[in-house]
This record gives C-alpha cells, sequence and structure tokens, in this order.
C-alpha cells in the first residue's frame, strides 16, 4: 500500500505524543535547511516539518524547494516555535516529484489575482484559491443537502437541446457539420437535416423547461449543472459556462418561490460558516487587507462574517418593480444625475440601479417581483394587470443579480398567446406545451447563479476567481 498518509487537516486536530505518523503534500517554504512548510490542500495551515542538522546531504537538501512533493514519515511532537501546536520530527523523506526553482512560476509570496488568472493551473497553490475552492466544494455540497432534506429530486436535463429555454438567442451552436463547405438546400441555407442529430442544436442556458416536465410528475425537483450563454459580456458577474442550480415546484406561486429561495440562500450560507469557517476568516482577512487600499468611502461598512451573518438574521426586503423603480426615481442619485442609464417604468434595471437599491437604499438582500412582461421571459405568468408577470429576482450586495425566477404561466392559451407574440415557436416546444394540456397545475421555480453565490459568500470581486476555469469571451485557456 503506497497511501497511509494523515491529512494534515485532521492531523493538527492531535495532541502530540510521539505518534509516527506519514503525510504528503508540496512545500511551501523550506527555511534554514532545517524547516519545511508543507501544505497538502485539505487547509491552509501548514504543517511545520523539522529536519535536524546534518540528516540529509546537501544535494538532497536542494531538492526542497517551492511545490516539490514529498512524503513525510516521522513523529508528532509538540512545537518548539511559536504559531504552531504541533510539528512532525522527520524520520524519513522521500521527495515524489521535483519542482525546478529556476521554472516554477510562482513565488512564495503575494502574487495578484490577474497574475494568478495567467497561472490558473497552479492557483489552487495559493490559499486564496485553496480557500475559496474549499467552500464553493462545500457550497456544492450543502445545495445537494438542502434538497435533499426537502425531498426534492435531483434531475439531471440535458447539455445538448434543440430549445432555447431564455428565448434570448444567446446559444452556442453544436454541429459535427464541416463549416467551410455545409450541406446545403436549395436556397443557399444550412441542411440541418445532415448534422448530427438531424436538426439544429446548441449548448443549454438554462434546464428550466425540461426540470418543469419533472415538476409536473415528481412535484419537487432541482437542476444543478453547468448552463452556456454566448453574451459578450465582459464584466467582472458574466461567464460564458457557469452553473446554474435549478429547482422547479408544482402546487407552488410566487410567494412560495420566495420563501424557498430566500431559505435557500440562508441554508447554504449557514453551512459553509459552520463549516469552513478558517477559510471564510481567512478571505475576510484577505478582504480586509485589499479594503485598506481603497478610498473611505469605497469600503464596505460590514467585514465578510458580518456580512454573512446579517444575511443570515434578517429577512430579505420584498418589493416591486413598479416600487423599485419609485425609489429610484426619488433618489439624491437619480436628481444628482449619478446613473448612466435611463430610469423610468418599462425600463431593465441596469446593474448601478441594482446595486443603488441593495447597498445604498436597503443595505441587504432585496428580491424585486412584478416586472414589465416586456423584459422578460415568455414563461412568467401573466399578472391580471396585463402588463406584468409574476417575476423575480434576487438582488444582493456586491454582486446585484443573483437569484432570476418566476411563477410559470400555466394556461395553456395564455401561454400560447405570449409565445406567438413574443416570436417563440410553439411548434418546436410542443413536449412543453403538453405540461400544460395534461393535468396543468399553478408551478413556480428559479435559477441561482452558482458562481455569483461563491462571489458573495468569498468576498471575491472578479467572477474569474471563484470557478476553476473560466471560459469567457476570447478566453478559454486550460
Ligand atoms: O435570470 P436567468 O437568465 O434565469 C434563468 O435562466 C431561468 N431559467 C432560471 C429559472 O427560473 N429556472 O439566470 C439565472 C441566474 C441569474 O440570476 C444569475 O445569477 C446567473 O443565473 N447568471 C449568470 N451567471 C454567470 N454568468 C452569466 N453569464 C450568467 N447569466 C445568468
Ligand atoms: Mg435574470
Amino acid at each position: 500500500m503506497f497511501n497511509n498518509r494523515v491529512k494534515i487537516s485532521h492531523l493538527l486536530t492531535w495532541e502530540p505524543a510521539q505518534q509516527e505518523v506519514t503525510v504528503m503534500g508540496w512545500v511551501r517554504t523550506f527555511r534554514n535547511n532545517q524547516f519545511i512548510a508543507l501544505n497538502d490542500g485539505s487547509t491552509n495551515t501548514n504543517l511545520q516539518v523539522v529536519v535536524e542538522l546534518g540528516q540529509l546531504d546537501d544535494a538532497f537538501l536542494k531538492r526542497i524547494t517551492t511545490s516539490a512533493a514529498l512524503k513525510v514519515t516521522g513523529t508528532v511532537i509538540p512545537s518548539q516555535g511559536k504559531g504552531q501546536k504541533l510539528e512532525i520530527k522527520a524520520a524519513a523523506i522521500e521527495i515524489l516529484g521535483d519542482s525546478d526553482p529556476e521554472k516554477y512560476p510562482l513565488q512564495p509570496k503575494k502574487h495578484s489575482l490577474e497574475f494568478l488568472r495567467e497561472k490558473a493551473h497552479l492557483r489552487f497553490r495559493t490559499n486564496t484559491f485553496a480557500s475559496v475552492f474549499r467552500i464553493r466544494h462545500s457550497l456544492a455540497f450543502a445545495v445537494h443537502q438542502f434538497f435533499n432534506e426537502r425531498g426534492f429530486l435531483y434531475l439531471h436535463t440535458p447539455i445538448i437541446t434543440a430549445s432555447d429555454a431564455e428565448g434570448a438567442g444567446e446559444m452556442f451552436r453544436v454541429t459535427t457539420l464541416p463549416f467551410d463547405h455545409p450541406p446545403r438546400l436549395e436556397d443557399g441555407s444550412i441542411n440541418f437535416k445532415e448534422d448530427f442529430f438531424g436538426r439544429s442544436t446548441n449548448l443549454t442556458v438554462s434546464g428550466q423547461l425540461e426540470g418543469e416536465l419533472g415538476a409536473t410528475a415528481f412535484g419537487d425537483i432541482y437542476t444543478f449543472g453547468p448552463t452556456f450563454r454566448a453574451e459578450n459580456s465582459n464584466t467582472t458577474r458574466h461567464l460564458a459556462e457557469f452553473w446554474m442550480i435549478e429547482p422547479e415546484m408544482a402546487f407552488y406561486d410566487l410567494e412560495d418561490n420566495m420563501n424557498l429561495a430566500e431559505a435557500f440562500i440562508k441554508y447554504i450560507i449557514g453551512y459553509v460558516m459552520k463549516h469552513n469557517r478558517e477559510d471564510i476568516e481567512f478571505l475576510a482577512g484577505r478582504l480586509a487587507e485589499e479594503e485598506k487600499q481603497l478610498p473611505a468611502d469605497k469600503r464596505s461598512e460590514l467585514g465578510l462574517v458580518e456580512k454573512l451573518e446579517f444575511v443570515l438574521n434578517n429577512d430579505f426586503e420584498r418589493i416591486t418593480y413598479t416600487e423599485a423603480i419609485d425609489i429610484l426615481l426619488q433618489s439624491p442619485a437619480y436628481k444628482k444625475k449619478k446613473f448612466q442609464y435611463e430610469v423610468k417604468w418599462g425600463v431593465d434595471m441596469q446593474s448601478e440601479h441594482e446595486r443603488y437599491l441593495v447597498e445604498k437604499h436597503f443595505k441587504k438582500p432585496v428580491i424585486v417581483t412584478n416586472y414589465p412582461k416586456d423584459i422578460k421571459s415568455f414563461y412568467m405568468r401573466l399578472n391580471e394587470d396585463n402588463k406584468t408577470v409574476a417575476a423575480m429576482d434576487i438582488l444582493a450586495p456586491g454582486i446585484g443579480e443573483i437569484v432570476g425566477g418566476s411563477q410559470r404561466e400555466e394556461r395553456l392559451d395564455v401561454l400560447e398567446a405570449r409565445m406567438k407574440d413574443m416570436g417563440i415557436p410553439a411548434d418546436e416546444l410542443w413536449w412543453y406545451l403538453d405540461t400544460r394540456r395534461f393535468g396543468t397545475v399553478p408551478h413556480a421555480g428559479f435559477g441561482l447563479g452558482f458562481e455569483r453565490m461563491v462571489l458573495f459568500v468569498t468576498g471575491m470581486s472578479n467572477i474569474r476567481d471563484v470557478i476553476a476555469f473560466p471560459r469567457t469571451p476570447k478566453s478559454a485557456e486550460f
């Protein structure tokens, strides 16, 4: 057996009593030819491995370099130095993999996040990214636990689809046709009958439509998978490939939907606050350092831990779109012409407006409901005023929109009329419309952008830093 190692996170909970132990990991630093700081990714706290002077020859010592991989066997002893309870007195060290210090791109010093984005294949070996990705893992686990506890069924919706769930036309095409000489019809258009699926297909923008098929049989389902959008948005909040969680519930109206979304967000935040305390505190410290560089008026009022606790302990504000527009029109920011984009009933709120509402006006997460029908998707339930739909967006401080959802239009005639108005091809969505033909029920759902949630919880500021290998316009390295 090769692997009988103890993980460092576990070892650090032991009482040192001369136990013999084997650890494996990567060298962070090596001081005075004596003290190795070893990290195995289970925690940011390095394990100190002490080498006795004269124990190893010079040629071997030279190979103990940053990021070299080691297997160390030794005894657990109380630490002589400050800063740690225990350390390992090395009996045997094996170098599993060398790391040439002339070529290894990361130095044991602070690198900028921009620099590390270029080195995304190695950035997990830094404390910041190690914390971010351990938290991301825990959030994903908490998502499944939340829904499992409530009897939701995890439905795997397809990645390749022939429909545009959002009707926004922001899709990546999937094809095996040769693009230099694709087969054409007589009128010159491309003949997709000859394509792999015998029709035109794309990567999914959302699993919702298939999710609705599940909800109208199982009652409560959720999806959790990658979604793809070919929108050319080069911002700190947009990815071309992102992960989305989409619960869909039969026998739910808009209010039930909001209650679930709020409980869900609080649950997953509460989970990481409990299980990832060390990483949250590390990132809180990082953020506080970063904010010191900012002018006083740009700094957050709350630290990361206080912000998360505040969200856990307070109700989200709930307002209608119409109320939101009124607040914006009354705001000092509007009166002083501080908004770049127009504010009036009917416009899609821009991120500057959303951030004003959550960061300046309410200072907490806000759920905005009942948007004008013209700026929302075809499947949202039309309200009695005939002008608005039963939509809800959740806006979070520092992020903007984190959740988008709605009660769905369950009335076949109203849905068909809406689709016609909006130019959505009803014949291609015959299977979706069948749910409204056979046992239709009031139902609702929402989508939580997973990376935006990770941004919120980690206090990171660029979405490229919370997904392992970001896909953005003009960028798909690694
Ligand atoms: O508001 P959206 O477009 O809603 C839907 O896709 C619905 N089908 C959801 C549903 O009701 N089942 O997207 C939902 C969320 C947004 O609120 C945002 O958090 C995230 O997905 N999102 C993105 N995240 C990163 N990059 C992008 N390009 C994103 N577009 C949306
Ligand atoms: Mg949206």
